[in-house]
């Protein structure tokens, strides 16, 4: 059920992850055995998708799959997001290797198959749905994304930009017609050569002075900026089993909350608690907690010294 005003069209990736369980991350040269392995639907684009239709918005997947993506598709319809905008393409779809260790880290290796796909056509012909009551949500694991922010904008929607994996091109896309973005501690130090958070928040406020700057800390919590705004949300305390689309959890319930009217703190406040839920959690969208669950559970926070 929809609580907010707009509706969201993710452009992003759709990966089938293969979830390997070690005792650590593998190193260079090691050969490890791993524990278990699992197959779960996942990638940025899915993973926010699923946490905003989770979270209660109106939400559409666009992008491409590929041959083998019958479950993917699936998935995201069975957790109410809209896939009309979805085609298919030959070849296989885009996939990831990750490895969790016992303590619930992950590293991630990308294949992006399908997801680098995407056709001038399609982006245009799925845009012409959208309006500027719409929200626009984007990633790094698709091709063209500079197109996407350019088509977007044309059509005056609010774009929102999870640089995520960095790479150094993403300097060259028009950054300047991005609302919102949310970055992690290593993509806000790519982007702004700065190291403490605060640092990173003040250079990405006076490159992108319209926009609002969500910056997660992982167990460190979360800074939001706008303007001179400034709030920071702590972590919530919880026993961590695979951080694997906390940070897309996070992401999808902000805007979410956002959708429905809420303040920054408390938008912050929500995102943060369904990214702790989502942790305590195997897989990527599997692990996403519904709106209702976030709500009623109770948790505490840590707090540490960010700097
Ligand atoms: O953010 C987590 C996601 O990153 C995983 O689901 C994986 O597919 C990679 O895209």
């Amino acid at each position: 059920m929809n609580k907010g005003n707009g509706k969201f069209l993710v452009m992003g990736s759709l990966n089938y992850d293969y979830i390997y369980a070690l005792d650590h991350i593998v190193s260079e040269g090691e050969t490890e055995a791993a524990e278990d392995v699992e197959t779960v639907c996942g990638g940025k684009g899915l993973n926010q998708a699923i946490a905003l239709a989770k979270a209660g918005a109106v939400v559409y997947q666009g992008g491409m799959l590929g041959e083998d993506g019958a479950m993917l598709r699936e998935t995201l319809q069975q957790n109410g997001v809209n896939t009309e905008f979805l085609k298919n393409v030959q070849g296989r779809n885009g996939h990831a290797f990750i490895q969790v260790d016992s303590t619930g880290k992950n590293a991630i290796v990308l294949l992006g198959g399908s997801n680098r796909k995407l056709t001038n056509e399609q982006i245009q012909e799925t845009l012409q749905s959208f309006s500027n009551e719409d929200y626009l949500v984007l990633q790094n694991e698709i091709n063209d994304v500079e197109k996407v922010i350019d088509a977007g904008y044309k059509r005056g929607m609010k774009i929102v930009l999870n640089p995520s994996p960095y790479e150094e091109k993403i300097r060259s896309w028009p950054l300047s017609k991005i609302n919102i973005f949310f970055v992690n501690e290593i993509e806000g130090r790519q982007l702004t050569g700065e190291k403490e958070p605060e640092r990173i928040v003040n250079r990405m406020n006076e490159a992108f002075p319209h926009a609002e700057v969500i910056l997660t800390l992982g167990t460190k919590g979360a800074c939001y900026s706008h303007g001179k705004a400034r709030l920071f949300q702590p972590a919530f305390r919880i026993k961590t089993v695979d951080t694997t689309a906390a940070g897309d959890t996070f992401t999808g319930f902000f805007l979410a909350a956002k959708a429905r009217g809420e303040n920054p703190a408390k938008c912050m406040e929500i995102a943060a608690k369904a990214a702790a839920i989502a942790a305590t959690g195997k897989g990527a969208a599997p692990s996403i907690p519904l709106w209702e669950e976030v709500q009623k559970t109770q948790l505490n926070v840590y707090y540490e010294d960010i700097k």
